[in-house]
């Protein structure tokens, strides 16, 4: 069967997929509520089509921190793909590449950063846990070095968030699965145990927290532009700003953190209006559906990101799976701004959706 929607290619990932592996990508933390409200928000937003406009030519590229990309997806950093196929990371570089689109590497990825470079035809981010000074400053540089464009900081996970399906399905990780960037470094072994950053429980001798008034000093360790994912609220966006983000993700991590916390496309509309031109803003959590990526950027998004779906597509079929999956919201995508009667992605305006409490 091929998949006619992203739904369709969760239900084949779950056919194929070993129990534990499937309880990994697809859980959220504690009961929940979030990962669900993720979906029903989107479901909850209208469209105001306008029709009798020429949409024969439809640009979908958008430019993100100076970069091209074809359509206004990316793929956003999750860990240990080399636990879903072995290809891993690798695989989904090179589906990014071929697509059009930017790929963001998670720190805790099953092939190292450079072995991700080797063979990405498109952009690439490096997304960051600090764990603490030493590290973060190896993992930059390396980035840096391989021709990273830019470096993603993720913020909402100040502990690890182990989830409750994890925990009772007796999941452990591999870590050379996880941990390709430290292969090569016996001595951080120690960091390679931890399986699920957790930065309150490693903290060895030296341990440097990150707090906004640092954020400049990891910026000055490449000058390759900042990125902060994991923003819920108005002040964290404006906090992001003064401190010199050039963008933010609004994300909640697929609910995979803190539960309970609003959706991120409730949270956009707000967020967006407060930062205005300040930096970029891009949003993830629940895209499923090309209808999904127009509401985002609507709403103030550059761009979305997309997460659970790129193991879908490498569960089902490694590369070419990531690319479906592209390609699938994509085309969704496409369709969804010629029924809108827009051309251009600058196009999409707040008047074509209403939110739930709107006429
Ligand atoms: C299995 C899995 C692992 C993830 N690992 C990371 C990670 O290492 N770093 C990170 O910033 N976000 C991580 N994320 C969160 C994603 O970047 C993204 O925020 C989230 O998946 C978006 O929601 P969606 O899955 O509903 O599309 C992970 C997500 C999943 C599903």
């Amino acid at each position: 069967m091929n998949p006619v929607s992203l739904f369709d290619l969760e239900k084949m990932a779950k056919q194929v997929m070993p129990h534990n592996s499937w309880e990994f990508v697809d859980a959220s933390s504690s009961d929940e509520i979030t990962k669900r409200r993720n979906r029903t928000a989107f479901d909850e937003i209208t469209i105001n089509p306008n029709f009798l406009i020429d949409v024969g030519n439809r640009d979908l590229s958008v430019s993100i921190l100076g970069e091209k990309i074809d359509f206004p997806i990316m793929i956003a950093p999750a860990g240990g793909q080399r636990s879903i196929h072995p290809d891993g990371e690798q695989a989904t570089a090179r589906a990014a590449g071929s697509a059009g689109t930017l790929y963001a590497l998670a720190t805790s990825s099953g092939y190292s950063i450079e072995e991700v470079a080797e063979v990405a035809t498109g952009p690439l981010w490096f997304q960051l846990y600090h764990f603490n000074d030493m590290v973060s400053e190896l993992l930059v540089t390396r980035a840096k070095a391989a021709g990273f464009k830019a470096i993603c900081l993720t913020i909402d996970t100040p502990v690890a968030s182990p989830k409750e399906r994890d925990i009772r399905a007796d999941v452990t990780r591999n870590p050379d699965l996880f941990w390709g960037s430290l292969r090569d470094r016996p001595d951080l072994a120690a960091l390679r145990e931890v399986g699920i950053p957790d930065m309150a429980d490693w903290s060895p001798p030296g341990y440097t927290g990150l707090t906004w008034d640092r954020l400049g000093w990891l910026k000055d360790l490449t000058g390759l532009p900042l990125v902060i994912k994991g923003v819920r609220t108005v002040g964290d966006a404006i906090q992001a700003a003064e401190y010199g983000a050039d963008a933010i993700v609004v994300s909640n991590h697929g609910g995979r953190q803190l539960d309970g916390t609003k959706s991120s496309i409730e949270t956009l509309p707000g967020i967006a209006g407060a930062v205005g031109d300040r930096l970029e803003v891009y949003l993830d959590s629940g895209i499923r559906r090309g209808l999904d990526v127009l509401k985002a950027i609507a709403l103030g998004a550059r761009a979305v990101m997309m997460g659970r779906p790129l193991y879908w597509g490498l569960a089902v079929n490694g590369e070419a799976g990531v690319r479906t999956a592209l390609d699938i919201l994509r085309i969704e995508f496409d369709r969804a701004m010629a029924y809108c009667g827009r051309t251009s992605v600058a196009d999409i305006d707040r008047h074509l959706v209403s939110l739930p409490n709107e006429a």
